[in-house]
């Protein structure tokens, strides 16, 4: 999969804001990312923010050698300079430019890299006045031609740090130009979330109230009312919740979209070989029905070697491919239909406990065969860390699309729909929120939908602050077409995350989910018709019902109203 260049809304336009009568000049985030690998860098983003001298058109000045590297700058037949650290014999031998960080500051971070020779990971580093690193963001680099690497920090101090350049290939020249560090406050990164929001989530609708007559009726009430959110903003659930009238109750009154945590997985349905029982998975899926709740099954494999059901461990390749036949076999035909998505080699970039023992191929071909048995789930790959750890190379974006290429090319997939299962499990302290829209940014080239499938955040001091801070990141962009958390009540036993006490009353945490939940939905709007008969409203998407009541006759009529991403606008004609 050669992924075109991305060019989607260059929100480069700048926001002019009116502060105090002096015109500030705010730079909004710039989603813009190309997986091409281009013959000459384009120039630096926000022109290189921060960074001094960021495209090396005076030298080396401002940078300096990290390690026992040597560093130069060299001209390209086109006459463009760059930078380049040779005879290293360290990962981090680079060069480096010292900045302030600001606490509290989020810092969209991009260069543009290259290896002398070969073919290999470059990350972006930076190290605090306490030697301590904190990886920013990678990509795999090529020779011969340029490629962005994309990336951030959130400062959780305020200190001066170094940025630096890291490559396992101590063999090969580092080459880097167009460096770029944009500082962002806290209050512009909302500001653009929200604007990311109104433009991505709603749409503008015009309804016109008319006599049967023809003539448009002024001062007509109109009661406008969703009925359902049009955004999958859903929550595990597990098995506790067959046993408790206050689980359901409080489960079926918030969401429309659920993953159980464990129940439909391989350990749970045959707990000893060829004894397969989906007692507990049937009677929760007879659950969401009941309340109109959609499912994404969760999982049909695990590729970690630990979390195989003990039975499997043991088996020769030829009896692991003939159990895991069955198994996929019987647990897809079982739910065919009634699934909106599947994990089906569930963190198949950290893990190839299948790839292992049956070939690499072992995920392309579940994939295949779980789409030949049902085309209705979404297929999803499911990882952790991709977001929520910028320390971990398993999972960059270049690695999930390229296992992904493999599994969209395999032989009898064609026309299978795949997914790209991020799960945001998050530890307690400041989350990377620049660092994962990098990657959002990145993975978004691929066109496919991004979900995040297991948000939670470890329990600290700021752990309803930082939930917040990353379901708004997630719901304000564009690539993104679901979240669903991993919690629930107290009595359900989530170890990180409860949203409610044993007495089912929220948590800190669960005013967050409540209060997002009510943000993202218009609720009941109510509004007077203008001369024409006209009534402007921006609803969020979703299923509505809107009520006319007539201002003379007070007779009224109501009709059901979608509003849909991807709609154009167009009048909605209402005759009463
Ligand atoms: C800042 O974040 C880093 C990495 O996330 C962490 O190791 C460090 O302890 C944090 N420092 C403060 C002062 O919170
Ligand atoms: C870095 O050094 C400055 C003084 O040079 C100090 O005030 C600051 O606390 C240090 N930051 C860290 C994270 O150690
Ligand atoms: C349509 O009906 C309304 C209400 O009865 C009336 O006020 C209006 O004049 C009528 N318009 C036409 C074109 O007949
Ligand atoms: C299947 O599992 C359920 C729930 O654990 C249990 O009650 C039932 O006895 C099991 N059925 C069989 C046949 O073992
Ligand atoms: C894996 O699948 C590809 C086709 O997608 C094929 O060319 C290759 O030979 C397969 N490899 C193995 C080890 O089966
Ligand atoms: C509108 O939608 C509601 C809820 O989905 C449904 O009960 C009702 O029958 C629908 N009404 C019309 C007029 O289609």
């Amino acid at each position: 999969m050669k992924v075109e260049a991305e060019a989607y809304t260059l929100l480069l336009a700048s926001i002019l804001l009116l502060i105090s009568g002096v015109r500030v000049h705010a730079i909004s985030y710039d989603h813009s990312v190309t997986t091409e690998c281009l013959v000459e860098p384009q120039r630096a983003q926000y022109e290189g923010g921060i960074i001094v001298n960021p495209g090396f058109d005076q030298s080396l000045r401002g940078w300096t050698v990290n390690g026992k590297g040597v560093i130069e700058v060299r001209i390209s037949k086109e006459g463009n300079r760059f930078v380049v650290a040779r005879n290293r014999t360290h990962p981090l031998d680079s060069f480096s430019q010292r900045i302030q960080l600001e606490k509290g500051k989020r810092y969209a971070f991009s260069a543009w890299v290259q290896l002398g020779e070969e073919t290999g990971t470059v990350s972006v580093v930076i190290r605090t006045n306490r030697s301590e690193l904190v990886r920013g963001g990678h990509v795999i680099a090529q020779h011969g031609c340029w490629t962005l690497l994309k990336g951030g920090i959130v400062a959780n101090f305020s200190s001066s740090v170094e940025i630096l350049f890291e490559s396992q290939n101590t063999e090969v020249e580092l080459w880097v130009d167009s460096v770029s560090l944009q500082p962002f406050t806290k209050s512009q990164w909302r500001s653009h979330q929200d604007c990311n929001i109104e433009r991505i989530r709603k749409s503008k609708v015009r309804f016109q109230i008319v006599h049967t007559n023809g003539t448009a009726l002024e001062g007509t009430t109109v009661l406008i009312n969703q009925i359902r959110s049009g955004f999958p903003f859903g929550c595990s659930i597990n098995h506790n919740i067959l046993t408790s009238k206050d689980y359901q109750t409080w489960f079926a009154s918030r969401f429309q979209y659920t993953t159980f945590t464990n129940e439909m997985k391989w350990y749970s349905t045959e707990i000893k070989q060829g004894e397969e029982n989906y007692s507990i998975a049937d009677a929760m899926l007879e659950f969401t029905k009941q309340h109109n709740i959609a499912v994404r099954g969760h999982n049909i494999f695990w590729d970690n070697p630990k979390e195989q059901p003990q039975w499997v461990k043991s088996l020769s390749s030829e009896e692991l491919q003939k159990a895991a036949e069955k198994r996929l076999n019987s647990v897809v035909s079982r739910y065919k239909g009634q699934l909106i998505a599947w994990d089906v080699v569930n963190e198949n970039l950290h893990f190839s406990f299948f790839e292992d023992k049956l070939g690499q191929n072992a995920s392309a071909e579940y994939y295949s065969k779980a789409y030949k048995l049902d085309q209705k789930p979404i297929m999803f790959m499911n990882e952790y860390n991709a977001i929520e750890y910028s320390g971990d190379k398993a999972v960059i974006p270049e690695k999930y699309k390229k296992k992904l290429e493999g599994i969209l090319s395999y032989p009898g997939s064609e026309g299978i729909s795949v997914g790209i299962g991020l799960q945001g499990h998050f530890v307690s302290g400041q989350p990377n929120l620049a660092f994962m829209r990098s990657v959002l940014d990145s993975l978004a080239t691929t066109k496919l939908p991004i979900w995040l499938t297991e948000v939670s955040v470890d329990k600290g001091p700021n752990q309803e602050e930082y939930l917040e801070e990353i379901l708004r990141e997630a719901y304000a962009h564009p690539a993104v077409e679901g979240i669903i958390t991993f919690s629930g009540p107290a009595i359900a036993g989530f170890k990180d995350m409860h949203l409610v006490d044993e007495n089912f009353r929220n948590t800190p945490v669960g005013d967050v989910v409540d209060k997002l939940l009510n943000e993202w939905k218009s609720g009941s709007v109510q509004a007077k018709t203008d001369s024409r008969g006209f009534v402007d409203v921006s609803l969020f998407h979703g299923d509505y019902d809107v009520t006319v009541t007539h201002p003379v006759t007070k007779s009224s009529t109501t009709l059901n109203h979608s509003v849909k991403k991807h709609t154009p606008q167009k009048i909605v004609r209402v005759h009463v």
